[in-house]
């Protein structure tokens, strides 16, 4: 199950921001960031400053299929940068590898627990709370539509995945572990992206901004994973002692560090984090296009396995009960007789009974069909999410 949280979480990442993002003023004060203090710049007018000049050049050299080539092999936190990297390239990637000063790992342990104990909730709310608001963040569903993984959703689900599943492995940051190069992997993505997207047609003609992925756009993301998660896991009452849930948010602000958000702006503490989502993740959700036929694709991939008969509805269904009638509707899933209410009337009960709050002899049976029904679910996430390569695209969505 932890598997398949991991999974399914790595959908969450495919989200992307709104249009009326822009015109809501940053006013989050870096006194509640990790890092303690900032200049307080807007983050939608920060990119990555390292990265994206060092993988233009890259792109521009034609230096970008012997990198990936290159980095193919490289896989594990611990293990040393691969020779015949260009000099620039590697001097950035052993200075992005490096934790943070404020790393804790014993935190970083107690992480491990609770991703252990709590994997078949994280496995729905990341697949189906943040992957399915992605669809709804609408720079991230047009950013994803128009790059190069957008022709191919199947594919750039199963890389996406491989961080969802690396931060919730035992041994996520540890030297034989894999998040850290998932992480700096990505941010090389991200910074190719920044490159290549304001060269396609569509995307510039879709978009209201210049270049993608702004720091603030990064953060939105950030919030549609580990903030949705812990709101829902908040909302469902789920058992949870304080330093469980520290833990989990700071395997995920080591996570943002990695990813080349600045530590100005990543949330010191949840009550941080919630302050900030409600500033820039829910006043940006929105319909569009694009959102609209990622969410159809992402909803039809259990097709391959059932031919959609049992997946489709179920995971529509999930959805709705997750994020909402409104949300649902602008990515028009459809109304589902028999699993909207038995989601709405049976979840709580579900959650009540696994948690040990009711008593288990008298619980209905129905309740156990949750449990069938989500490693299911899980499963036909996890069957798209082979051990995979992320690289560094060299160009958009074939029109
Ligand atoms: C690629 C994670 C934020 C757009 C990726 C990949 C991962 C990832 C793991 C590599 C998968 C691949 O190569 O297909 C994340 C996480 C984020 C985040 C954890 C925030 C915490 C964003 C945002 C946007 C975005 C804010 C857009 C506004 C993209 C795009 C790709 C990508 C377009 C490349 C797709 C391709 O052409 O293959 N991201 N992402 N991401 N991400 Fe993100």
């Amino acid at each position: 199950m932890l598997k398949a949280g991991g999974a399914l979480g790595a959908l969450g990442a495919m989200a992307v921001a709104a249009p009326a993002q822009g015109r809501v003023p940053w006013t989050w004060s870096a006194a509640g960031s990790v890092a303690g203090r900032g200049a307080g710049t807007d983050p939608r007018y920060v990119w990555d400053d390292e990265a994206d000049p060092l993988v233009a050049a890259l792109l521009d050299r034609g230096d970008v299929p012997r990198v990936n080539q290159l980095l193919a092999g490289w896989t594990k936190n611990g293990q040393p940068l691969p020779a015949g990297l260009p000099t620039d390239l590697r001097d950035f990637m052993e200075r992005a590898r490096q934790l943070p000063s404020w790393a804790d790992q014993r935190k970083l342990a107690t992480a491990v627990e609770f991703n252990e104990k709590r994997g078949l909730y994280l496995g729905v709310l990341y697949g189906l709370a943040s992957g399915m608001m992605s669809t709804v963040i609408p720079k991230e569903a047009r950013a994803v539509y128009y790059s190069q993984g957008g022709a191919d959703m199947k594919d750039r689900i199963s890389k996406t995945a491989k961080l969802g599943y690396d931060i919730g492995a035992r041994n996520a940051y540890q030297p034989d572990g894999e998040m850290v190069v998932t992480c700096v992997k990505t941010r090389l993505v991200h910074a190719a992206v920044r490159h290549l997207l304001p060269k396609s047609p569509q995307w510039t003609q879709a978009a209201d901004e210049e270049i993608p992925i702004s720091q603030r756009d990064m953060m939105v993301t950030w919030h549609s994973l580990p903030t949705t998660v812990m709101q829902k896991l908040v909302a469902w009452k789920i058992p949870m002692p304080a330093a469980e849930s520290t833990a989990f948010l700071h395997s995920w602000q080591v996570g943002a560090h990695l990813l080349g958000i600045r530590d100005e702006y990543i949330p010191a503490s949840w009550s941080e984090a919630n302050a900030q989502a409600a500033q820039v993740l829910t006043p940006v959700l929105a319909a569009t296009p694009e959102g609209i036929k990622l969410a159809d694709i992402l909803l039809n991939l259990g097709s391959s396995v059932d031919g959609g008969v049992l997946s489709k509805p179920i995971l529509g269904a999930f959805t709705r009960f997750l994020l909402g009638d409104e949300i649902a509707g602008w990515v028009k899933i459809p109304r589902e007789p028999v699993w909207d209410p038995l989601l709405r009337t049976a979840w709580g009960p579900f959650i009540a009974v696994r948690e040990g709050l009711l008593p288990l002899p008298g619980a209905p049976e129905s309740y156990w069909l949750f449990d069938e029904f989500l490693r299911k679910a899980a499963l036909l996430f996890l069957s798209e999410a082979k051990p995979i390569n992320i690289t560094i695209p060299e160009t958009n969505r074939p029109s």
